[in-house]
């Protein structure tokens, strides 16, 4: 069969889209352990969904990409599990992936497509950053994307990958998405690289320790998952968009599981160990309450005094926020606080209802945390739990101490429903230190001042800190046995089902930054 002359020059043209910078510069990168940037969407969208947008723009003429088709980033939408995603994914092959006028407009596009047609974008980010030869058009070019990550932002979901360099201000645009990928060893993000920071400061350091996946996932926290590969990072963003819907006018899809919702777990009667002071695992608990014991953590490896992460509980998607018992005793400290802050808020944007799991001794004392600005932090969750209008569940499993108790999520800052275990302890400080204060000269005049303070603490914590005092005034709405967290929680998530809350008509609120 013949084909006629304009199909034959569509095909070729559309064949050397499909080259990128050529077969040298695809070596190149392979050979850096990176996949092309077309390989990444084959992985991260279903099979054959993906359908490119302006595969025929070039960078604009008179400028070094003039004859380069897609001018460096690969643009378009797909589906993940059936679902609309838009999504970019820039080109390393093609002049580095720089980001010139051409390349800023794809990108801008894809970001209004999405905004307007109500799906979640995706960024795959690989770029020498701003396209040096363009000056100042680029760096317009990213501040037009900059703005449309704002306007995105909590209307449809937005994800960044970082594949590759990441750095100077175009670091800004995956900063101001929700969620930030990186893969080890491959991807790194920074302002300012080894070198400029070599001359200023110094400081000798590698790509990988100023600003590599490790890095921000357990120091900086700007990152929230640190894959081993390339493949694992793309499979997580399709595992994170199963929990979240499309945009914000959308509920969170429904999974129904096997998994019996009156189902009950014994063990969690005993998790709670009878001294105070002695640690668990909340993450053990998550997981013998939730659907199929599936948890999907954000930020494992940040902050880890504070757990926060996806699952389902009767197919409901839940946020869940745990104080970790196990890290730093579960304290709120700055991280931990800003960590969750962002979590409660993100979860009230796309109408996920939000469970604490509480166990908290109070904030993290100390001049670093004071002079930190722990005050200003600790009112981010506050003011996050305050302001959020998704249904607030919070199951109090032992300590529910002094400001830390306000800040998470008590009825009192509209949570729908508190439950504790029979462990709980509310108080405004620990028995040991609640006596240290009300009781401290009755204690030094006794013959055995050790054994006096442990037999007051016992009365308090008999007398004020338990949660029947608290279930008493109706703080606490009903306590119940740990085996039966599930059910009660599958239960009020039906209850809430239909939950209508506002807040006052306002520009919008001014949150402590
Ligand atoms: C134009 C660029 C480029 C850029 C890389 N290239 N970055 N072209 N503008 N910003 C080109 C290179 O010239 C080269 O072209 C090709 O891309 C591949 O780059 P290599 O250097 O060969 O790759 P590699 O050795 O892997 O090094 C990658 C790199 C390095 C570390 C990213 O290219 C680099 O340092 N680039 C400059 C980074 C930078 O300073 N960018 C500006 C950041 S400030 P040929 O033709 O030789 O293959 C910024 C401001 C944003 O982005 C502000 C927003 C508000």
């Amino acid at each position: 069969m013949t084909i006629d002359p304009k199909t034959l020059k569509l095909r070729k043209a559309r064949a050397l889209t499909l080259n990128g910078g050529g077969q040298e510069k695809i070596a190149a990168q392979r050979a850096k352990g990176r996949l092309t940037a077309r390989e990444r969407l084959e992985i991260l969208l279903d099979k054959g969904s993906f359908r490119e947008l302006d595969a025929f723009v070039t960078g604009r003429p008179g400028t070094v990409g003039a004859n380069s088709l897609t001018d460096g980033v690969v643009t378009g939408w797909g589906t993940v599990d059936g679902r609309l995603v838009y999504v970019y994914s820039q080109d390393f092959s093609v002049l580095g992936g720089s980001l010139g006028e051409a390349h800023a407009g794809k990108i801008v596009k894809i970001q209004q497509m999405a905004l307007k047609n109500g799906a979640p974008i995706i960024g795959i980010n690989d770029s020498g950053g701003a396209r040096i030869q363009e000056g100042i058009v680029a760096l317009t070019g990213y501040s037009d994307i900059f703005l449309n990550n704002v306007l995105c932002s909590g209307v449809v979901p937005q994800l960044s990958a970082i594949m590759g360099p990441c750095a100077g201000g175009a670091v800004y645009s995956p900063a101001l998405t929700d969620f930030i990928f990186m893969v080890k060893n491959t991807s790194y993000m920074f302002l300012t690289g080894p070198d400029v920071v070599k001359t200023v400061t110094h400081e000798d350091v590698t790509f990988e320790d100023l600003g590599g996946a490790t890095v921000h996932n357990t120091k900086s926290g700007v990152a929230h998952f640190a894959a081993d590969s390339e493949g694992d990072c793309l499979f997580l963003q399709r595992v994170l968009l199963s929990y979240l819907p499309s945009n914000n006018m959308e509920e969170p899809p429904f999974v129904k599981s096997k998994d019996d919702p009156l189902r009950m777990d014994e063990s969690l009667d005993a998790l709670v160990p009878d001294n105070a002071n002695k640690p668990y695992d909340i993450k053990e608990a998550i997981r013998k309450i939730t659907d199929d014991g599936q948890f999907f953590e954000i930020q494992e490896h940040f902050a880890q005094n504070v757990v926060v992460g996806f699952a389902r509980l009767g197919g409901f998607s839940v946020g869940i926020v745990a104080n970790q018992p196990q890290v730093l005793a579960g304290v709120l400290d700055i991280n931990a606080s800003e960590k969750a802050a962002r979590f409660v808020r993100f979860c009230d944007s796309f109408n996920i209802p939000i469970i604490t799991f509480e166990d908290v001794p109070g904030f993290l004392p100390g001049v670093g945390q004071e002079h930190g600005g722990i005050i200003r932090s600790g009112a981010k969750l506050l003011y996050a739990y305050c302001e959020a209008t998704v249904p607030k569940i919070c199951v109090i499993t032992r300590k529910a101490y002094g400001g830390a108790y306000c800040v998470m999520s008590p009825r009192a800052t509209r949570g729908d429903l508190t439950l504790a275990w029979p462990t709980a302890e509310l108080a405004v400080m620990g028995p040991d230190g609640a006596v240290s204060v009300v009781n401290r000269r009755e204690i030094s005049a006794a013959d055995n001042p050790a054994a006096k303070k442990v037999a007051l603490a016992n009365d308090y914590r008999d007398q004020v800190s338990n949660p029947y005092v608290a279930a008493a005034r109706g703080y606490v709405d009903d306590i119940i046995e740990p085996r039966e967290t599930r059910p009660r929680l599958i239960n009020a998530l039906e209850m809430l089902r239909n939950k209508r809350d506002s807040n006052p008509p306002r520009k919008h609120g001014n949150i402590p930054l």
